[in-house]
């Protein structure tokens, strides 16, 4: 509750207050909007890193019952998750940044605040980026201790043995039970999650029980999910960095072309890669609500499954209206900006100057 409240009471500030509060109490505002978000994010991925590793509770008559608070907080995903995400959003932001200011270099606008914003996105983008990757692969330890499956789907590995490639691309067919077209890096997979060649690593068959009960989540949206994620990863680190070098060696004002239109086509690929990775989180734990204590399929109310999917395509289509709209808006402000034209007057709030707004 604190956490919302925070939020709800200073993003108004935050958001239209840049030109009409005094500049520390909009950092003021910015910092405690961060706090409270920061501190719904401990919260929110408490809840969902127990889901995957359960403790602290005994079961009473099919029932949950806490017995321990600090082992259900400080479950053993949570501070992987809980960097990982903030991670995520610290990179979600930097793109933004970072993309959205190449833009508006590529229209030719060179203003002061424009040129700090584009290496503020693409320094903070370089050093965030390798320690996500690193906390990635912890995370990723963590999972193949307490969620096997998982791991299993995320790599398109049927059959537990060493000497498991690391598959780039591959069509994984669950009816049959095997992969289509597979190009994979010899071993490293094994070495991935091992670091051992001959490291032996989980295949999907051991999760299928004798009578035929299929105990892993569904293949392929975990195996392609889980690819995009640490695609667009390799991506931002590649850019990045090469931003960060091009930034030292000739500067902002001498930044190809090129870079910039290919900055300003990552400014939204953060989001990309933190949806990619909560499909493989949350389909990837399947068929398990909370791991190991309730299925989904045991969960289910009895509501009838045409409902369900209203609901569900009912949302889709709301946030995909609202993301649509973001992008919009936000690239429409930047070219407006660009260009040095006034914005109308609700939209006047600029890198925390006013705007000149025609008649007044
Ligand atoms: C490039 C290397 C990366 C690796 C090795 C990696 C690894 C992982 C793994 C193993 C999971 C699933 C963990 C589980 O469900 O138990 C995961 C989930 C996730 N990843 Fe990544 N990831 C990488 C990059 C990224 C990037 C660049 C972003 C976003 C900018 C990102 C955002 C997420 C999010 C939001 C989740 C779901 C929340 C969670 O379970 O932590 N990942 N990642």
């Amino acid at each position: 509750m604190t956490a919302f409240f925070l939020e709800a009471v200073f993003l108004g500030i935050m958001l239209f207050g840049a030109s009409r509060v005094p500049g520390w109490l909009h950092t003021l505002a910015t910092a405690l909007v961060a706090f409270g978000t920061t501190m719904s994010a401990f919260w929110i991925l408490v809840l969902n890193s127990w889901m995957h590793t359960p403790q602290g509770f005994e079961l009473r008559d099919g029932i949950v019952h806490a017995t321990d608070w600090w082992a259900i907080v400080f479950n053993p995903s949570m501070p992987y998750r809980l960097g990982h995400m903030l991670l995520a959003s610290g990179l979600t932001v930097a793109f933004l940044i970072a993309g959205i200011s190449a833009l508006r270099l590529l229209l030719n606008d060179r203003s002061a605040s424009v040129r700090s914003t584009f290496r503020v996105g693409v320094i903070l983008g370089a050093v965030l980026i390798p320690v996500q990757i690193l906390m990635g692969d912890l995370h990723g330890l963590n999972t193949l201790e307490h969620q096997p499956q998982k791991v299993a789907a995320m790599e398109g590995n049927w059959e537990t043995g060493g000497n498991v490639p690391l598959l780039l691309f591959a069509i994984p067919d669950e009816e049959a039970r095997t992969n289509h077209f597979e190009i994979g890096i010899p071993n490293l997979a094994s070495i991935i999650l091992k670091h051992d060649p001959a490291g032996v690593v989980p295949g999907l068959n051991d999760f299928v029980t004798a009578e035929g009960e299929v105990l892993h989540p569904p293949v392929a949206p975990v195996f392609w999910a889980f690819r995009i994620m640490v695609g667009v990863g390799m991506l931002m680190l590649l850019a990045s960095w090469t931003g960060a070098f091009l930034l030292w060696r000739r500067g902002v004002d001498a930044m190809p072309r090129f870079y910039l239109y290919a900055m300003s086509g990552l400014a939204f690929s953060g989001w990309i890669a933190t949806l990619a990775g909560w499909y493989t989180t949350e389909i990837g734990r399947q068929p398990w609500l909370v791991q190991g204590v309730l299925t989904t399929k045991a969960a289910v109310a009895d509501v009838p499954a045409p409902l369900v999917l209203t609901t569900l395509v009912v949302y889709l289509i709301v946030y995909a209206a609202l993301i649509l709209a973001y992008m919009g808006v936000i690239t429409y402000m930047a070219r407006k900006a660009a260009r040095g034209e006034p914005l109308p007057k609700d939209e006047r709030v600029k890198g925390g100057e006013a705007m000149a707004v025609p008649g007044e």
